[in-house]
This record gives C-alpha cells, structure tokens and sequence, in this order.
C-alpha cells in the first residue's frame, strides 16, 4: 500500500472517498454526509471519478461509451490514470490544501479492485503507478459500501428503466471479483477503511456512517 502522503500536512481539511460495486448507493449517501459536515459549519466539495475535470469527464464517456467494447486493462488503468492526475492536481490537493472537506465517488481504490482484482493487473504495479505519479495521495477515510454484485447491478438498472454503461455490462463473474477485492482491501487498511453493509435503509446506513466518522475523528 502506497504511504499515507498528504495526511496531516498544514492546516489541511480532508478526503474521504466512497467506494462499492455498482448500485450500492454511493450518491445517495455522499448527499447525506455532505449535510453532516454542513451542519458543523465545514466546507465541503462533492466530486467523482472518473471525471472531477472537464479533460476528466471526457475520459469518463471513453470509459464508459459501451460502443469501445472491450478496452484492454491497460489501457483501461492509463485512462483512470490520466483523469485521476488532473482530478487530483487541479481540484483535490488545492481543495484540501485549502481547508475543504473534499467528498469523492471513487478513486484510487476503484483502480485497485475493477482494474487489478477485477481485470487481473498486478496491484502491486498499480501501487507503484500511484506512488509515482500521485505521490502515493490516500484518502483519510474510506466508505466501502458492500452490497452483493447480484443485487447492485440490478439496482443500477433501476428496473430496467436505465441502460448499463460499458463497466456496468461486463459479466457477473467480473462484478464477483471487484466485490471480492474491496474486502480484501478492506482488511488490509482497516484504520482507513470503513466497510458497511449497503442493502439496508439509506438513513440507517447513513447514521452508522456518521457515527463510525464521528468515532474515528474523534480517536485522532
Ligand atoms: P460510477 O461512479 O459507478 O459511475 P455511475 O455511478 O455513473 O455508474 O463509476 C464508473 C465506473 O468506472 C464504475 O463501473 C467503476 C469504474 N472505475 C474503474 O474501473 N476504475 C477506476 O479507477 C474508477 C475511478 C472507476
């Protein structure tokens, strides 16, 4: 795992990441922790990857457009790369430099569990990218929402109303793995991480995670 680099550096505020297989609720939930830090008078930013950049964004529709098929993995992780160093430089370090309570609907864990567990690139080469050229930038805090492939695609498909992007159409056995990843990677990090169960109630899920927060920063 990549050194916990910009933690802890000056007057800093904060980045805490969302991350979970398909349909497991992330935006709902990123709302909601948006209003418990507005509550305590914080500055809060609310991004995504891929995207964040206007550059990022139209890395996000290669990405996603399902008429490009089957990208290589490699090619799939330089895309998640370059978006991430633009998403990173122009908007996250200024934002947390600046006091800010940066919010974000994945990042370098996604890399990790879509393009290493799930598409087979070695995590160790990930790291090794990341350390290099995102001088090894972690999260302080992890949401890891969990919910079961099976039932995260389906909800992603909004009961049919919504058409799958090209990484949500990929086979179940690959949504299998990438589920799989994040909970090895949970246990890995677990100071940093918080897994939570995601098939429940949205307010319930969102208090668990405001008191396991509110647990967590208070120990620091
Ligand atoms: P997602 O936030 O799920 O978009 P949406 O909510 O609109 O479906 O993210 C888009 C997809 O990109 C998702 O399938 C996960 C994938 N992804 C990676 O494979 N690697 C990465 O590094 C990132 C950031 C995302």
């Amino acid at each position: 795992m990549p050194e916990k680099v910009a933690a802890n550096t000056i007057n800093r505020g904060m980045l805490i990441t969302f991350e979970g297989p398909e349909g497991s609720g992330k935006t709902t939930q990123i709302k909601l922790l948006q209003q418990f830090f507005a509550e305590k008078g914080k500055e809060v930013i609310i991004t995504r990857e891929p995207g964040g950049t206007v550059a990022g964004d139209k890395i996000r529709s290669v990405l996603l457009d399902k008429e490009n098929g089957n990208l290589e993995p490699e090619t799939e992780l330089f895309l998640m790369l370059a978006q991430r160093t633009e998403h990173l430089k122009k908007v996250i370090e200024p934002a947390v430099r600046a006091g800010k309570i940066v919010l974000c609907d994945r990042y370098f864990d996604s890399s990790m569990a879509y393009q290493g567990f799930g598409r087979g690139l070695d995590p160790a080469l990930i790291t090794q990218t990341h350390q290099s050229f995102l001088c090894g930038f972690l999260p302080d805090y992890t949401i890891l929402l969990l919910i079961e492939p099976e039932q995260g695609l389906e909800r992603a498909r909004h009961g049919g109303r919504k058409q799958l992007d090209r990484m949500e159409s990929q086979a179940l056995d690959f949504h299998r793995k990438v589920f799989m990843g994040y909970k090895k990677l949970a246990e890995s990090e677990p100071d940093r991480f918080l897994p939570i169960e995601a098939a429940g109630d949205p307010s319930s899920i969102s208090a668990q995670i405001h008191n396991e927060l509110n647990s967590r920063m208070r120990g620091n």
